[in-house]
């Protein structure tokens, strides 16, 4: 999935680093993070021209995994952030950049659903950005553990839910 979004990057002066590890384990559908993820690179090679786009996994707080996509484009103002997971809540200056502006609220509805959180951050417009979301980290004593998939390729499963 990365692989096919970085043919995309392409086009563009732009370097994409996966920085997941391999073994990272959580406790969520794939298809989701998997969902989750493309949305936010996507969204960071439309909105970069230049620069770089980083994949990260951090931990969060006790029983979560913090997801990043950090890039070195067009960012925001603190105004601006309250209405990037909205429906519909397009930037103007990014209106000849294709999208239904979509995206990020399904992001939210997805993950909400799994008792996560979503947000950005951003130094202002011009200074790139970073979206990130939590997931519940898989526990291994409560059955199966879904591998989180960096590269995409899984798109099995179902998973326990955070109460
Ligand atoms: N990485 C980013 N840098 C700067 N602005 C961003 C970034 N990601 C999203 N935005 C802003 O947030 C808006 C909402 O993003 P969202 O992904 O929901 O919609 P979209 O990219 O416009 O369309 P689509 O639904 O096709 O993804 C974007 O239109 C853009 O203005
Ligand atoms: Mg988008």
């Amino acid at each position: 999935m990365v692989e096919e979004q970085a043919l995309l990057a392409l086009d563009k002066d732009l370097s994409i680093a996966n920085e997941i590890p391999e073994d990272l384990s959580v406790r969520c559908d794939r298809r989701i993070i998997r969902t989750v993820i493309q949305n936010y690179v996507n969204n960071a090679i439309k909105y970069t021209d230049a620069g770089s786009i980083r994949i990260h996994a951090d931990p969060g707080d006790p029983g979560w995994v913090r997801f990043s996509v950090r890039d070195t484009g067009s960012g925001f103002e603190p105004e601006e952030r309250d209405r990037l997971f909205g429906e519909f809540g397009r930037l103007k200056r990014h209106e000849g950049v294709k999208g239904t502006g979509l995206g990020l609220a399904l992001v939210k509805l997805l993950v909400s659903a799994y008792g996560g959180q979503v947000g950005a951050d951003s130094e202002g417009k011009g200074k790139g950005c970073t979206f990130w979301v939590t997931i519940p980290v898989s526990a291994r004593a409560e059955g199966p553990a879904q591998d989180a998939d960096p590269s995409g390729s899984a798109s099995s499963g179902s998973a326990s839910r955070q109460a």
